[in-house]
């Protein structure tokens, strides 16, 4: 019979690393087996607290620990790297946002995801989307999903509650450079904003993308975006973000023919219209007034288990009975990069880009930057982080 527990083993602990660590060590199906870091000294430190054995690289975690299943905390561009030697190997991946930097990384993932799985039919790979699992996310989906707004017309996000300090950019030399990030806001803040909005609205058709580069910071990097989405249905969208607004925002207003949905500071409120605002414009003999509705506040239960650890704790079900579903399978990662990468690159074109667009023209301007680089960062300084405190709000 198959062990009542899985064997997990944690690749990365930095600021995430430290939030898996208290998961994976306070979840009941889970026995953490290893825990891996380049920097000998956090291994050591951690593997001693855990009680469980240090690794030094993934390879070595992957050939001696007797994991089954593997988290990956590390900066984003080894995520593809790790996550297609352990398909090789048969083993489970959870993988931090995002999936890759680049669409053609997310391709050779999930490639290497579908070839593996012909040989280990279980396989399970799934994202840490754990904002899927905030209650008012979920409820705006189930509205949206459940088509009481009728032909939805607009999605406006602005999400500017990413505040970042020079000194978190600072903190480390991966993070805000072409060569060790790929990118700024979208790469490292919005991955989880992207995810949302494809996840509810789907992936846009065409996208403008105005990024502007270390506006605000000593970075190479993007820390301002507005973005502009249409879809095929119509529907048009705006993402606005940026990590040097304080205090920030977090505002999401959809705005379908029978309705409009405002999400804001914890509140879900309706604005319901008595009749389709679509149906009203084509016939009504009135020039001006507006159609008539009713303001609602939508009652969402707030006091229900959320984040890191739900996603994982549907992981490790989904590989112990192969039952379940989780928050968000691997092969959806490569959405929210696309349309990362679909803003980014008509920022750089300046013109709208079509998708799918042509992924080796962006990973070629990727490949141009880092080589053109001549961005020095400061000494890497440690700061003491609450990563809690960098979760959505
Ligand atoms: N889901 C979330 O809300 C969330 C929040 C923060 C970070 N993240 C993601 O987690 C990843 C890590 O972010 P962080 O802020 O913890 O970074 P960090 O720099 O604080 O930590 C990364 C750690 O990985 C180690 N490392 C780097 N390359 C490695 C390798 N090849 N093998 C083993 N160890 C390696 C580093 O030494 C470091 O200790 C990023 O991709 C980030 O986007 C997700």
């Amino acid at each position: 019979m198959k062990s009542q527990k899985v064997k997990v083993g944690l690749i990365g602990l930095g600021n995430i690393g430290k939030t898996h660590i208290k998961n994976l060590t306070t979840t009941e199906q889970i026995e953490l087996v290893g825990v891996c870091d380049l920097v000998r000294e956090k291994a050591d430190r951690f593997a001693a607290e855990c009680e469980t054995t240090a690794y030094y690289s993934h390879s070595e975690l992957f050939r001696n620990s007797g994991l089954e299943a593997v988290i990956i905390a590390v900066p984003h561009y080894s995520h593809p790297v790790i996550a297609v030697d352990a398909f090789r190997q048969g083993i489970h991946v959870l993988c931090e946002k995002p999936l890759a930097i680049h669409v053609n990384d997310a391709k050779l993932t999930i490639a290497a995801y579908e070839e593996a799985k012909q040989k280990y039919p279980e396989l399970v790979f799934g994202m840490m989307f754990q904002e899927r699992t905030l209650p008012f996310y979920k409820k705006i989906k189930e509205i949206v999903d459940s088509g009481d707004l009728g032909r939805l017309t607009r999605a406006s996000w602005i999400n500017t509650a990413w505040f970042r300090s020079q000194a978190y950019y600072d903190s480390g030399d991966w993070r805000a450079t072409w060569a060790g990030e790929g990118g700024g806001i979208l790469t490292n803040q919005c991955p989880h904003n992207l995810d949302f909005y494809q996840w509810v609205f789907g992936v846009p058709a065409r996208i403008s993308g105005h990024a502007h580069i270390g506006k605000y910071h000593q970075i190479e990097v993007e820390d301002e975006v507005t973005a502009y989405f249409e879809h095929e249905s119509g529907m048009v969208g705006h993402f606005m973000v940026t990590t040097a607004e304080s205090p920030g925002v977090n505002r999401l207003e959809i705005v379908g023919e029978n309705g409009r949905l405002l999400f804001e500071k914890d509140k879900l409120l309706l604005f319901r219209n008595r009749i389709s605002m679509l149906q009203h414009l084509q016939e009504t003999n009135q020039g001006f007034g507006n159609v008539e509705f009713e303001e609602i506040e939508i009652e969402v239960d707030k006091d229900v288990p959320t984040g890191h650890k739900v996603v994982t704790e549907k992981f490790v079900t989904k590989v112990l009975t192969g039952q379940g579903e989780l928050i968000a399978e691997g092969t959806e990662g490569i959405l929210s990069v696309t349309i990362a990468n679909g803003i980014m690159l008509s920022s750089f074109n300046k013109q709208m880009v079509e998708l799918p667009f042509d992924s080796d023209q962006y990973e070629r301007i990727l490949q141009d930057l880092i080589a053109s680089s001549k961005f020095r960062k400061a000494a890497a300084q440690v700061i003491e982080a609450d990563i809690s405190q960098s979760f959505s709000k």
